[in-house]
């Protein structure tokens, strides 16, 4: 089982990633780990050029992901961790891939359709070929695995016909150049919402800090959060369906379970009837006891740039070995 999954770089990272995504990340290389599979995770610093993006903050924003991931449980000596741009082979086999990829496969992706909008003409070539990059991304690694949530199933859907087509036409049946890679549904997504609004998920672009918990939150600022957490004046139920239309309740209660590893089942057993003056206190020193080791950690890594260029040089290196047997056969297919 070889599983390859990426990540944009962003800052600001909030506990939404980290229930929402990086977790994720760190059980399946736990899972990979017992079961002698490999997991191969990168910064898709690549694909953050399709949108407009500030150059500064995209070489932070890598380092400050880096930090975060390994702060959270990533280990750079199990997992394999690195950013595109240091393994110049994605770029390279996303070329020869464009040769099979077909335009009216990349028209109908509903990402391209939503994030290109009505204005197509001046949307960027990389927008549009990007899940190309998605392809090459996995292909590269003979991926078997590939993480997908909702929103990527049709880039893998992508994929998997790049790589036949590609072995149909330049392949031959007993050495297929790529391995179809198989989507693998993660555990458990679980969605978080802001504190201060639960119809709106929690996201570094909500103007208001106290809507989310960062990663860089000390204890006094999580427990304020907490404490200001929008509510309703009811207690808490004690079953699951007492929770519809209280979104709010519904939040804390999942984000309790989430970090306690509890069902919302147990969690409401436990508190169902009381009010929120004795259920926020106690999530707040659940999140506080299970964030600070790794609010130590991220704080302390990401003022470490040399430790983190080490991780992502590193990282590239194992990378690029991987790569490159899967890229000269590509090329060697083409008659290149
Ligand atoms: P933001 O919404 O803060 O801009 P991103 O879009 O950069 O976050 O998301 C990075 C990763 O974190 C993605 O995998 C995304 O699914 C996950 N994620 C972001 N916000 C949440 C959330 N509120 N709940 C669950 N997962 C989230
Ligand atoms: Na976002």
């Amino acid at each position: 089982m070889r599983i390859v999954s990426g990540i944009q770089p962003t800052g600001n990272l909030h506990l939404g990633n980290y229930l929402g995504a990086i977790r994720n990340w760190v059980r399946m290389q736990d899972d990979a780990a017992a079961s002698g599979g490999q997991c191969l995770y990168f910064l898709a610093d690549l694909h953050a050029i399709s949108m407009p993006h500030v150059p500064a903050d995209l070489g932070a924003n890598t380092r400050e992901m880096v930090a975060a991931l390994v702060a959270c449980g990533i280990d750079p000596q199990r997992s394999i961790l690195f950013n595109q741009a240091q393994v110049p082979q994605h770029a390279e086999l996303q070329w020869l891939l464009n040769g099979t990829a077909r335009m009216g496969w990349l028209n109908r992706m509903t990402q391209w359709k939503d994030k290109a909008g009505k204005n197509r003409e001046g949307a960027s070539v990389a927008l549009f070929t990007y899940p190309v990059l998605q392809a090459a991304d996995v292909l590269l690694y003979q991926a078997t695995h590939v993480p997908v949530g909702d929103d990527q199933k049709q880039h893998l859907e992508l994929a998997r016909d790049i790589a036949q087509k590609f072995n149909n036409d330049f392949g031959t049946e007993d050495a297929p150049v790529f391995t179809l890679p198989e989507p693998f549904i993660p555990p458990e997504a679980a969605r978080i919402m802001s504190l201060r609004d639960g119809s709106a998920k929690m996201s570094k672009s909500d103007p208001s800090d106290m809507s989310r918990i960062n990663l860089t939150d000390d204890a006094d600022t999580i427990m304020q959060k907490v404490k200001k957490a929008k509510t309703d004046p009811e207690p808490l139920p004690s079953d699951k369906a007492g929770l519809e239309g209280r979104p709010e309740a519904k939040n804390l209660v999942s984000i309790y379970a989430a970090m306690s590893g509890a069902t919302v089942e147990a969690v409401l057993a436990e508190f169902g009837g009381e009010g929120f003056g004795k259920f926020k206190p106690a999530l707040g020193e659940l999140l506080t006891h299970k964030l600070a080791p790794i609010n130590a950690r991220f704080v302390e890594l990401r003022q470490d740039q040399a430790a983190l260029d080490a991780i992502l040089r590193q990282g590239a290196e194992k990378a690029r070995a991987l790569a490159v047997p899967t890229l000269n056969a590509a090329y060697a297919a083409l008659g290149l």
